[in-house]
């Protein structure tokens, strides 16, 4: 069972959410304070080390390594950028927190671009979220008008500004290379890694931190009330809480704190408030589209990116998916498939024509045009395009058809047999044929 005081992200606000006088009342700024006055770079890095944050972006890198990265590195231009692109079908956690915590957002962000002291510093914003937008425009008003940014921000010497980048608007330009690329008025494509690591080949090819909404977030409260404070919740390796985005087949889809390590069947039972219409389970995905599906008889798997790593899928950014027993799994797999084709940026091969033929592949399927021939190629050419590309795109489109196959298999040869969608009323008359 998780409490209100697990809570490491959310704070209640008695204003609305851009008033800093708020903000300010629940020591808001106080850890950028501490920053400016207290410590070194050196102490905030080796502190985020001790509270072992690891990024909630996707991958779960350790953030504390990848700040000292760029604080190291031999260049001294550096920048930042905060990645707000967010464009994942089921993961909206960033929106609500540039929606309901922009303040503290803003706090994470000055105190990353210090540390690394970056020449500028941008957030990199979804051009979708008009409302947050202007949450945050009023926010970045305020604290500049307080002197917590700007000219000589919080006496700190530096000259910061923090600027909101309209971002490209597609799914592949969330991906840090692709989000940079993008910055400069180039295509949003990824680049090569390695070597075209943002940390050594970042924003005009000089070291940049970029970091997640909700990594930054977490920032201002660890400085402000140590590492120990934040380990007490979650686990050894991921402590601290994660923003689960909830969707699909759920009573209540919102985004919920909890910490590291809940249980899937916690968060879809008490915070999503089970499965509607008195249906079953069927699947979830536990870490959105491009990760593999569990099936109901794993829900006590624990949430986190190592359990969830050793179970053969993957936590990536919390959008977790759920997929009831009234659902053709052959047609939901065929609808985030022509996402990935849809959101191809076409650079690598494989991936332009891989996303493209797997969905073809579907389409026949589901269908009922599709032969055991057509089973054969989708799953060879999940094998060909697995692994290939500059970003992990065309391995999530892969991943999702072979989890598909792997653990509904039946679906897919049912469609078959009957050449029609089993899920899908029979027309009148069609039945005698
Ligand atoms: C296709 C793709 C899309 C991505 N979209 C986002 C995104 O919208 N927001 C985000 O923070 N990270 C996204 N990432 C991960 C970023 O590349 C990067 O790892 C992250 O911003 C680093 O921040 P963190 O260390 O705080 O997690 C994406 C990665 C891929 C491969």
């Amino acid at each position: 069972m998780t409490t209100a005081t697990d809570a490491r992200v959310l704070q209640t606000l008695d204003g609305p959410p851009w008033d800093i006088d708020a903000y300010l009342k629940i020591g808001g700024y106080e850890a950028w304070k501490k920053c400016v006055k207290e410590l070194s770079a050196t102490d905030i890095v080796n502190e985020l080390k001790k509270a072992g944050l690891r990024g909630r972006g996707g991958a779960g890198f350790p953030t504390g390594i990848k700040w000292e990265k760029v604080l190291n590195h031999r260049v001294k231009e550096h920048y930042f950028v905060c990645n707000a692109g967010e464009h994942e079908p089921g993961t909206f956690k960033d929106r609500y927190m540039l929606k309901h915590a922009p303040h503290q957002l803003i706090e994470g962000c000055l105190i990353g671009a210090y540390t690394v002291q970056a020449k500028a510093a941008f957030i990199y914003l979804n051009h979708e979220y008009q409302e947050e937008r202007e949450n945050l425009k009023k926010a970045l008003a305020q604290a500049k008008e307080r002197g917590f940014l700007g000219k000589n921000a919080m006496g700190s010497g530096m000259d910061l500004d923090l600027q909101i980048f309209d971002g490209y608007g597609s799914y592949v330009a969330g991906e840090e290379t692709a989000m940079l690329e993008s910055m400069q008025g180039r295509p949003a494509m990824p680049r090569q890694k390695p070597p075209f690591y943002p940390t050594d080949f970042g924003l005009y090819g000089k070291p940049t931190l970029v970091n997640n909404v909700e990594t930054l977030c977490n920032i201002p409260r660890i400085l402000q009330k140590g590492s120990a404070w934040f380990t007490q919740v979650g686990t050894e390796k991921c402590p601290g809480t994660m923003m689960f985005s909830l969707s699909g087949a759920i009573n209540k889809p919102g985004v919920y704190e909890r910490p590291m390590g809940i249980t899937i069947r916690e968060l879809i039972d008490t915070c999503g408030g089970g499965v509607p219409g008195g249906r079953k389970i069927k699947a979830v995905f536990p870490g959105g589209p491009a990760f593999s599906m569990v099936t109901a008889d794993q829900l006590d798997l624990t949430m986190d990116f190592d359990s969830l790593k050793k179970a053969g899928t993957g936590l990536g950014s919390a959008g977790m998916i759920v997929v009831d027993d009234a659902t053709c799994m052959v047609a939901k797999t065929l609808h985030f498939s022509n996402f990935f084709k849809g959101e191809s940026c076409g650079q690598c091969p494989p991936c332009r024509m891989g996303t493209i033929n797997l969905a073809a592949l579907l389409t026949k399927i589901e269908q009922g045009e599709g032969t055991q021939k057509d089973m054969d190629s989708l799953l060879q050419l999940c094998g060909f395009v697995k692994g290939t590309g500059y970003c992990t795109l065309v391995t999530g489109a892969a991943v999702l058809v072979q989890s598909s196959v792997k653990l509904f298999r039946h679906e897919f040869d049912e469609h078959i047999r009957l050449q029609r969608c089993p899920y899908q009323p029979v027309a009148a008359g069609a039945a005698a044929h």
